[in-house]
């Protein structure tokens, strides 16, 4: 079954617990944490401190914790997000000198490490990593903010590297996507070969309600599966 990872990124900060629990209480599979420097993408976000407090309703849910980086060298940010306890911690290869020692570093403090690649960071950049990762998160919107609209070369590129998934018998490492999701793509985004589907405003927006954004998301993926 395809997860819901609902990114909180377009959530209501004034309300931030509240509408953190609302969604965990609808069934998320994943919370998606977007943590931004302002520097690898022109909009600065939360950090460790939001993180730890958020985790006390995940923990208390059992929903893993899902941290995006995009931040430019994040090595020395890693020990961090794992005192703060993210449970996946994905960085972006564009934003990494030595990529297989930073994901080393993340595997080392007991987080499961992903990559993350922009829409124009081509998939042979993975060749080397995938046997050492346990996420890649595909971006099919650029960087930086919610709301965009998905790029629709992208489900070509998941389709691709299902495939190339497939072909390595590496169906552990879950195909994450993040950018423009919403009810009416989220199917042909998961029969394209994605596992996990990043969602900010497509259930955190004022048309409806947290749950029955989701719901309808949860109904869409089923009914299409
Ligand atoms: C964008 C973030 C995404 C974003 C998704 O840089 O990485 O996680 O929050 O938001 P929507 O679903 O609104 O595109
Ligand atoms: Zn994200």
């Amino acid at each position: 079954m395809t997860k819901i990872a609902p990114s909180i990124l377009s959530a209501d900060f004034l309300r931030l617990g509240d509408q953190v629990q609302e969604v965990l209480d609808a069934g998320a599979d994943i919370l998606h944490l977007d943590v931004m420097d302002g520097h690898f993408v022109p909009n600065i976000t939360i950090g460790p401190l939001v993180v730890k407090a958020i985790k006390k309703l995940t923990l208390a849910a059992n929903v893993p914790l899902d941290v995006h980086l995009m931040v430019k060298n994040p090595d020395h940010l890693i020990p961090h997000f794992a005192q703060a306890g993210a449970d996946m911690l994905t960085v972006h290869v564009e934003a990494c000198k030595h990529l297989h020692r930073t994901i080393q570093q993340i595997r080392q403090l007991g987080m499961k490490p992903g990559v993350s690649l922009n829409p124009a960071t081509p998939l042979g950049v993975l060749e080397e990593m995938l046997p050492f990762i346990d996420l890649v998160l595909i971006m099919s919107v650029n960087p930086g903010f919610g709301g965009q609209s998905y790029i629709p070369t992208s489900t070509a590129k998941i389709e691709r590297l299902r495939w190339l998934l497939d072909k390595q018998r590496l169906s552990n490492v879950e195909l994450e996507v993040d950018g423009g999701i919403k009810s009416d793509n989220a199917a042909m985004i998961a029969a394209a070969g994605a596992s996990v589907l990043v969602v900010g405003t497509g259930i955190f927006n004022d048309n409806a309600s947290i749950i029955s954004n989701f719901q309808k998301l949860r109904q869409v993926l089923s009914s299409s599966s």
